[in-house]
């Protein structure tokens, strides 16, 4: 049975920068709070007229053009993300039209800040069965959408971008192992409760500030640190491999300390864990992949080395997965 591997990588970052010091002309907030308790000193923001399929597209074009396919060659696309462009049809579709991916099937998935982390597993599965063969997998947010502005217990988090991978059949190394996971009873830790069938949109629901992210963030925090633990132990056994294997660790950016405390527990060096938050704030379903393109575009990564991405998010949910990259295939 063929493994499934990265074969391309992309990243887009929407220009606009807003720092700290910006919000602190917006909510009651202070650089040195946001900085001490996140680790975040900036992140990239949309204009009105920009959408997540926007972004998605610009990412998946840098990931195309790392391998020998165009476009047609795709046999399907994922975009997992938790913004996209209309609740129907997916966004993926939309993406898969203006890229001119013209025989590739194409859906959306939603997993939370897990989400790209749960795509490359669906899309390794599809590859592993011999189903397809060419398959690309996109996390993108424009979370700034659907921030409440005047919540300063969120709107300092988060940021908008995008990350793809093109995933390929190989011999050698690949995806060793994934670990997901769920606890729904965790939903109401992080959630944006209308516009679905619970509460469909009303005038009252836009009144109530019903549109924008909730987070109760100390349970989301206690949440991620157990289970960027668990959850890398556990992909670790799966895969027959120790901590010692790992070169780098690619973990959600969510908060620093989140990180730290992972890196910790781990018992991993600084410099085997690849961090962007400071720079980009947390993307969603965009922040692994964003940070795996940039730590290839680094030279963070070089053939056989074995990466370890981990993830948490809404739902809530959990995602793992040992990738042993390979350069020749
Ligand atoms: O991708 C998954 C998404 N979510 C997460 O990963 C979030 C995980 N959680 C976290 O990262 C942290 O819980 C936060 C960064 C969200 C909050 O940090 P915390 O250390 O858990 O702070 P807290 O919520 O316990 O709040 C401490 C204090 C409170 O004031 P009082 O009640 O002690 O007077 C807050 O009102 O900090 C206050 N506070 C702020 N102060 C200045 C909360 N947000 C801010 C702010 N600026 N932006």
């Amino acid at each position: 049975m063929k493994k499934a591997t990265i074969t391309g990588w992309g990243k887009y970052l929407p220009p606009n920068v807003m720092t700290n010091k910006d919000l602190e002309k917006i909510v009651d907030t202070t650089d040195q709070w946001i900085t001490k308790r996140t680790g975040i000193k900036k992140r990239r923001i949309v204009d009105d007229d920009t959408t997540t399929s926007d972004l998605a597209i610009k990412a998946a074009k840098q990931a195309l053009d790392k391998t020998n396919l165009k476009a047609e060659n795709l046999d399907l696309i994922i975009v997992s993300t938790v913004t996209p462009d209309m609740v129907f049809p997916a966004t993926a579709c939309i993406v898969q039209d203006k890229l001119g991916a013209n025989k590739a099937a194409a859906f959306d998935l939603e997993a939370g800040c897990s989400g790209f982390v749960y795509g490359l597993s669906v899309g390794a599965q599809f590859i592993e069965s011999g189903l397809y063969e060419n398959i690309l997998v996109i996390g993108a947010e424009t979370l700034s959408k659907i921030t409440d502005w005047e919540d300063r217990n969120t709107c300092v988090l988060f940021g908008d971008g995008a990350g793809a991978a093109v995933l390929q059949p190989t011999d050698k190394g690949g995806f060793l192992s994934f670990d997901l996971g769920s606890d729904g009873s965790g939903a109401d830790a992080l959630y944006l409760e209308a516009g679905g069938s619970l509460n469909p949109a009303t005038l009252e629901t836009v009144k109530n500030k019903m549109h924008y992210i909730r987070m109760e963030g100390n349970p989301v925090f206690k949440f991620a640190v157990k289970k960027m633990k668990t959850a890398s132990k556990d992909v670790l056994k799966k895969a027959d491999l120790k901590i010692d294997d790992i070169d780098l660790l690619i973990p959600h950016q969510a908060n620093t300390r989140i990180i730290k405390s992972a890196r910790r527990r781990l018992k991993l060096d600084k410099n085997q864990v690849y961090v962007n938050l400071p720079e980009v704030g947390n993307t969603s379903s965009a922040s692994v992949a964003i940070a795996l393109a940039e730590a290839k575009d680094k030279g963070k990564i070089k053939d056989g080395d074995k990466l370890l991405m981990v993830a948490f998010g809404a739902g809530l949910t959990w995602a793992a997965t040992v990738l042993e990259w390979n350069e020749n295939i």
